[in-house]
């Protein structure tokens, strides 16, 4: 049978310096655990935009249709404010998600017991935090039609619009029961059915999903502006949370922060089987570009390394292999190892992206 096959997308900004740490695991596998892929690289971004004059290139598209699974570093930076918007680096990213349809995008939010005191609530309330948001990736306010700047008499009006369509809600409202199956069973809803009819029938078709094949899961529904509330309230109530994509991109945010850092925290976007069974999937660190710190060895590459472990276990059906991996970094991590995002008040002397990568490489070593 064939290796594996990825393709890097490394991007903007520390993306492709957090993904040189995820090359060093790729290594890693290939040469201590027999686990050997093929990668290729390609541009996607403002990068992308410099050599081609697009944020995505038509070949590097079919490339990520063909490969089992993309990993996606960052895209954007202040270079690229002043582009056309057509041709910003995020709508490099946004043709991805949307051709691969990719639309059930994977935030799990885990407070790592050796960074509870880095989030901005007290220890109690988010340590052994393990929740997963389930946000809809390829549809919602982000895509649909009409959308622009129009004139309208003397003045212009920005229009988007919210379209959900019922089977756009249920195969999203699928792999949430799903995930929730093998986790603690329970689903919590997010939508404002008050105020959007799309969020009516959020409503509905997630309930009717969960009547007709998932009643043994748990399943209740919040307004996602309550959502907000409760997840900084009591962010431990909650198993699996699936919403569409805008309050999805609100919510994760804010579920990060309670973990201590946004340089932490992997995604998965996923998609329907391929004819090998895998599912279309593309791997990214839910941070964005940071340019500010770019360049400088300053960027956590961990985000980027555990997304690699969700590829792992959701792509290549490696779950011991991500396993090892996440303990490895929980190691490196109880060993007061930090980068500099992982600074508390109290300051101490933060190791580079590099040393950080190679840290969890020991560990690994010393895994076998
Ligand atoms: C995210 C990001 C993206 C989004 C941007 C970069 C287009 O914020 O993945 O959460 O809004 O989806
Ligand atoms: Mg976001």
């Amino acid at each position: 049978m064939a290796n594996p096959s990825l393709l890097i997308l490394a991007g903007d900004g520390i993306g492709p310096e957090v993904m040189v740490e995820v090359r060093k695991i790729i290594d890693w596998l290939g040469a201590r655990r027999g686990l050997v892929f093929d990668v290729s690289e390609d541009l996607v971004g403002g990068c992308a935009y410099d050599a081609h004059g697009t944020p995505l290139a038509d070949a590097t598209m079919a490339r990520a249709q063909e490969v089992d699974a993309v990993l996606l570093g960052a895209v954007g930076g202040p270079k690229y404010d002043a582009l056309d918007f057509s041709v910003k680096p995020e709508r490099g990213l946004l043709r991805l998600r949307k051709e691969m349809d990719l639309y059930a995008n994977l935030r799990p939010a885990q407070c790592f017991a050796a960074l509870a005191d880095f989030s901005s609530l007290k220890r109690e309330i988010v340590e052994g935090l393990d929740i997963m948001i389930v946000r809809e990736l390829t549809s919602g306010v982000y895509f649909g039609e009409p959308r622009g700047i129009f004139t309208e008499g003397n003045e212009r009006v920005g229009i988007n619009t919210q379209r959900y369509t019922e089977s756009e809600i249920a195969r999203v409202a699928r792999s949430a029961f799903e995930l929730a199956r093998r986790r603690s069973n329970r689903v919590c809803s997010m939508e404002k059915a008050n105020v959007m009819e799309s969020g009516i029938l959020w409503r509905e078709v997630v309930q009717k999903v969960h009547d007709e094949e998932y009643p043994e899961v748990e399943l209740s529904h919040m307004y996602a502006d309550a959502g907000a509330m409760q997840l900084t309230r009591r962010p431990k109530q909650f198993d699996v949370i699936v919403t569409d994509n805008l309050f999805g991109d609100l919510l994760s945010d804010l579920a990060a922060m309670l973990t201590g850092s946004l340089g932490m925290l992997p995604s998965a976007s996923l998609g329907a089987p391929m004819a090998n069974g895998r599912p279309k999937a593309m791997y990214e660190p839910v941070h964005g570009s940071a340019p500010d710190i770019a360049g400088q060895g300053k960027a956590n590459p961990i985000a980027c390394i555990l997304s690699f472990a969700m590829a792992l276990r959701y792509s290549f059906d490696q779950g011991a292999e991500a396993d090892r991996l996440e303990r490895a970094i929980e190691t490196v991590l109880a060993d007061g190892l930090r980068t500099a995002d992982l600074m508390g008040p109290e300051g101490g002397s933060p190791i580079s992206t590099g040393a950080m990568g190679d840290a969890i490489l020991g560990a690994l070593d010393a895994s076998l």
